[in-house]
């Protein structure tokens, strides 16, 4: 897939990882969509900002009428609510799914066929480790993110007669609003758009973007006792 002389749609690209991703695609040559909610936040030069809420219906079917030929689509918007699933607010707990997984699918859906007018196109959503293990202080994000791991799975194989690839972003902490709380080791978010963008001209399915991913990735076939053996 070449980004140069392509067009793409970046969610959440006003701060974040989203930000960097909309600005190396356009240092890379693309026309770029920098989709956010209020698209008066998006300070990048040379993208064309646009209004997209993930959680409105309303919001994703008008920004896919007003976008043209996109054929690189980076779910990246997120949201990270540090709810338990046992005694947290069930509306944060419904939030996380209705962002990562509802959001993702109805953005996905929305584009696919202006996805499906090139010969070749790309989705990216970037998932997080915890779609993999799960922690009990935020199990509302890691549910989501798992569910948005599923859905990438599935759709992989029903936009792939169409010649859309669909990409996988696997990531620890990134040094972001996000993780702002987190005194552990976290990567550079422009470091990880730019193995995102690497992967997506690559067609890789996955792209596991750090050590502590790997590791886990690795240690999934040892089962729930490997993973949680503090309760095994
Ligand atoms: N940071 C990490 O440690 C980490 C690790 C693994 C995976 N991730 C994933 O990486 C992605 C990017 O996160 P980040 O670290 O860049 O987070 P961030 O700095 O908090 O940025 C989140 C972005 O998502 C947007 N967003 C949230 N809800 C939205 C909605 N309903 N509709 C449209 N946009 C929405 C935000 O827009 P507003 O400005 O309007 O709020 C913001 O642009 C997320 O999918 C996240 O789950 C992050």
């Amino acid at each position: 897939m070449k980004i140069s002389g392509s067009t793409a749609l970046v969610t959440g690209a006003n701060r974040g990882l989203g930000r960097h991703l909309a600005a190396q695609l356009r240092d890379r040559g693309a026309t770029v969509y920098a989709a956010a909610r209020n698209p008066a936040a998006v300070d990048l030069p040379g993208v064309t900002p646009i209004a997209l809420d993930l959680t409105d219906p309303a919001s994703v079917a008008a920004a896919a009428d007003a976008a043209r030929g996109v054929s690189i689509l980076i779910n990246n918007a997120g949201s990270s609510t540090g709810t338990s699933l046992l005694t947290g607010d069930l509306n944060r707990v419904r939030l996380e799914m209705d962002t990562h997984f509802f959001g993702t699918l109805d953005v996905t859906r929305a584009f696919a066929p202006q996805l499906a007018l090139h010969e070749q196109s790309a989705v990216l959503n970037i998932l997080s480790v915890l779609a993999w293990v799960s922690f009990p202080t935020t199990g509302a994000y890691c549910a989501a993110k798992s569910a948005e791991w599923s859905l990438t799975n599935a759709l992989r194989q029903e936009l792939a007669p169409q010649g859309t690839r669909v990409s996988a972003l696997h990531v620890g902490y990134m040094d972001t609003d996000m993780a702002r709380a987190v005194t552990a080791a976290k990567s550079d978010p422009a470091d990880i758009a730019r193995l995102a963008l690497d992967g997506i001209e690559a067609g890789d399915t996955e792209i596991i973007a750090d050590e502590i991913s790997k590791g886990v990735l690795a240690v999934l076939s040892g089962g729930a006792a490997a993973l949680y053996p503090q309760v095994a």
